[in-house]
């Protein structure tokens, strides 16, 4: 039987992945094989962001960053690095720090050259700047922003094209998935990079969704950001419903996840699907928005779910 990931790779080459974290990955032995056949690619789900890796100032804690990587190398997938230069997450020394712009440039400096120096080699893709952007399209008022103001993107990414020349190197966000006032920033924000002569290659669309709203515009905003001559990748796809789950909202997440595997299949240069985890279990969103959840490919128990079959078949 095919796999996902035999299955994406002969559609265009392409990359089927998922959001790995290192617990269940050492753990659980279902989660592992699956996490090992079935995808080609991986993105740590929390255990390369800044409050993982460096939670004391100086201090860092490479080994469970480190282990998915070699899990990644041992099952032949690529990685996606996840992520340099973002609001959340940070360690609170950095985020309480009462930093000035100039001191925030070096720390963001030495952050870049630290990690993406470490995993030189081993990442296909970085994650560069993640969430810049507000719903209407201005950008987030973050730590980065109100201390070096918007270059702090273009100093981000010619410091980590610097640091790894081979890595492909993204912008990620959510609710980018159809043509809105957020995308457009976005797009504008790219243009611009782009006559800067900034390194940046990608942009990620995260695409936390919820059932019945895939947007309609989905296909075409892709192929706008592919007509720049840059590459597209479903970042973190995972579809939600209100629980509980019933026959009918998991055959309308099936036909989702149909539409966004089928909207990126339809550009050339979308070059891979990654979904936000493996099953509705260990999901993060019962967690994060309440009431909804079973968003996944698989359920807690590891059986495929209708959205498996209808992804396998688009495939
Ligand atoms: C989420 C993780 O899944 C959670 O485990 C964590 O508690 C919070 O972050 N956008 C991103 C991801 O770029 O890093 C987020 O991951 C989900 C939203």
């Amino acid at each position: 039987e095919d796999t996902l990931r035999d299955l994406a790779a002969q559609n265009g080459g392409r990359h089927f992945g998922a959001a790995i974290t290192y617990n269940p990955l050492n753990n659980d032995s279902q989660y592992r094989d699956i996490a090992a056949t079935q995808f080609s690619a991986v993105t740590h789900e929390n255990e390369m962001k800044w409050e993982s890796l460096e939670p004391q100032r100086g201090q860092y804690n490479w080994s469970q960053a480190d282990s998915i990587i070699d899990f990644a190398k041992s099952n032949n997938q690529i990685v996606r690095g996840h992520t340099l230069v973002w609001h959340s997450q940070l360690p609170s020394w950095l985020n309480n720090g009462g930093f000035s712009g100039t001191q925030l440039r070096s720390i963001m400096d030495n952050h870049i050259e630290t990690v993406a120096g470490r995993y030189r080699g081993d990442i296909y893709a970085w994650d560069v700047v993640n969430e810049a952007f507000n719903e209407d399209g201005s950008f987030r008022n973050s730590i980065w922003y109100q201390g070096m103001g918007v270059d702090y993107i273009a100093h981000a990414f010619r410091k980590a094209h610097e640091v790894d020349p081979n890595a492909k190197l993204y912008i990620n966000d959510y609710n980018i998935e159809g043509i809105n006032s957020k995308s457009n920033g976005l797009y504008d924000l790219v243009v611009d990079l782009l006559d800067q002569g900034v390194p940046i290659h990608g942009v990620g669309i995260q695409s936390h969704l919820i059932v019945g709203q895939v947007p309609s515009t989905f296909q075409q905003n892709i192929q706008r950001f592919a007509d720049l001559g840059l590459d597209v990748a479903i970042t973190e796809l995972d579809i939600r419903m209100q629980m509980p789950a019933t026959d009918s909202k998991l055959q309308q997440q099936a036909n989702d996840y149909r539409a966004v595997v089928n909207a990126c299949l339809a550009v050339s240069r979308c070059i891979g699907v990654t979904v936000w985890g493996i099953d509705d279990e260990r999901s993060w969103v019962p967690y994060t928005f309440d009431g909804e959840g079973a968003p996944l490919l698989y359920d807690g128990q590891y059986n495929r779910k209708p959205a498996w079959y209808a992804v396998y078949e688009a495939l």
